[in-house]
């Protein structure tokens, strides 16, 4: 058993707003602008439930304790660790809920055609399965391990790792295994696209996807993924791979409205999915089925950034009640970014969020895209996921966009020192 204590938190976001009303009620020092939230002026804020002055204790690697630093049990506790964070903001971890990080190949060319005016188009996956289907079990476990490291030097503790550049049953199921090696939330994505070898006969490869696939994926998923948009799959097709899907267990997830309209968003909630992916164009009828429903509309400001695609309208989403999670999307086609610091800073400057609303959609919102309760809370019971900015404020994520402002990231309790 190992105590660690993190005190002097000058700005602590749990994502539990009653611990700003606690911490209020007992007269510790919560900040004007949460006074102002709870009388009904900064909902936004309300939502983070921020402490001021405050403390955590982490006992392996669960959160065991949180309040005002001066209220800490210490008298009978032996703390191995003590951490002074010297004023500083500490947020929960970032929980990227959609990435496709396992993947061979690179597709910078592709990128640079599409900066000198070609467009983006689903098509481009096939180049990355060829690339994939090359590349050894070594070679695709050091990538993915470099991506992880890289995330988690952004401030990134949770991450969803998707298949999809495999799309035959071998290549599939071994992308699903190397995932599983490295996180709980995979997701079978075999429904990527139509590969090569199925030209023209994208009804024998959903078969191949329900059937032998699906057997061989499932037991190493905790997901089922379709991308169901023109140029990948249908929504008859998509409607019978997640049927298929949650007939052996897996939670839904659905890539939509990507690229242009369609019915992808509905069936989503028709499926009761976790989460729909992109969302960039919605009608009134899919962002009211949204905030009517347990879907979470995940958006990924890394893809409309990279294909100079228009941003996803948040703020509707927002305002008509449906609950917003940001992802990176990372993968080397359309959104090669692993920093959710930067998905925020484009969330709040280019798709109408607060900076409070875009860092709770990164974490609470992310965790709620994987339904865990576990992870993008900083309370107790909780996994010890935060992440020490070298900011005093939340707020600087969005306000110095591209700057590296993560100090210190602890996963499941264990530190990692990233301040230059
Ligand atoms: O989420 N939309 C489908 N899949 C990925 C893109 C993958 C690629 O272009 O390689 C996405 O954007
Ligand atoms: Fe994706």
């Amino acid at each position: 058993m190992t105590l660690e204590l993190i005190t002097n938190i000058g700005q602590l976001v749990t994502n539990v707003p009653s611990s700003a009303a606690d911490a209020d009620a007992a007269g510790t020092a919560a900040d004007a602008a949460v006074r102002a939230s709870e009388s009904g002026a900064r909902q936004d804020v309300a939502r983070l439930g921020i402490l001021h002055d405050a403390a955590v204790l982490i006992e392996d690697g669960l959160i065991v304790w949180v309040g005002a630093a001066g209220d800490v049990p210490s008298a009978d506790l032996v703390i191995d660790q003590l951490t002074d964070a010297q004023g500083s903001s500490v947020i929960p971890g970032f929980v990227d809920s959609h990435s496709h990080i396992i993947f061979g190949g690179d597709r910078s060319a592709e990128f640079e055609a599409r900066m000198s005016g070609q467009k983006y188009s689903a098509g481009g996956i096939r180049s990355t399965v060829a690339a994939t289907r090359e590349a050894t079990d070594e070679e695709l476990r050091s990538r993915t391990r470099g991506f992880l490291d890289e995330m988690l030097a952004q401030g990134t503790t949770t991450v969803e790792i998707k298949s999809g550049y495999g799309l035959s049953l071998d290549a599939e199921t071994r992308l699903v295994r190397l995932a599983a090696e490295v996180t709980p939330e995979v997701t079978f994505l075999g429904a990527h696209v139509v590969p090569t070898e199925f030209a023209g006969r994208a009804d024998d490869y959903v078969d191949l996807v329900v059937g032998e696939m699906l057997t061989a994926c499932a037991p190493h998923a905790r997901w089922i993924d379709v991308f169901c948009e023109t140029g990948a799959f249908t929504v008859e097709q998509s409607r019978r791979i997640l049927t298929a899907g949650a007939a052996r267990g897996l939670g839904v997830r659905v890539h939509a409205s990507q690229l242009g309209p369609g019915e992808g968003v509905a069936l989503a909630v028709e499926l009761d999915a976790a989460s729909v992916d992109h969302c960039t164009y919605l009608s009134d009828d899919d962002v009211a089925a949204l905030a009517d429903s347990n879907t979470v509309a995940t958006l990924l400001p890394g893809v409309e950034f990279s294909t100079r695609q228009p941003y996803p309208d948040a703020r509707r989403l927002l305002d008509a009640g449906a609950t917003v999670a940001l992802a990176s999307d990372c993968n080397p086609g359309s959104s090669f970014t692993s920093s959710m610091p930067f998905c925020v800073a484009v969330a709040v400057r280019d798709m109408g969020m607060t900076p409070a609303e875009a860092l709770w959609a990164a974490t609470a919102g992310g965790a709620a895209a994987l339904r865990r309760t576990d992870v993008g809370v900083i309370e107790v019971g909780a996994r010890a996921d935060l992440t020490r900015l070298s900011a005093d404020s939340y707020v600087h994520l969005a306000y110095r966009p591209g700057v590296p402002l993560v100090h210190t990231v602890w996963k499941d309790g264990v530190s990692t020192s990233v301040a230059r």
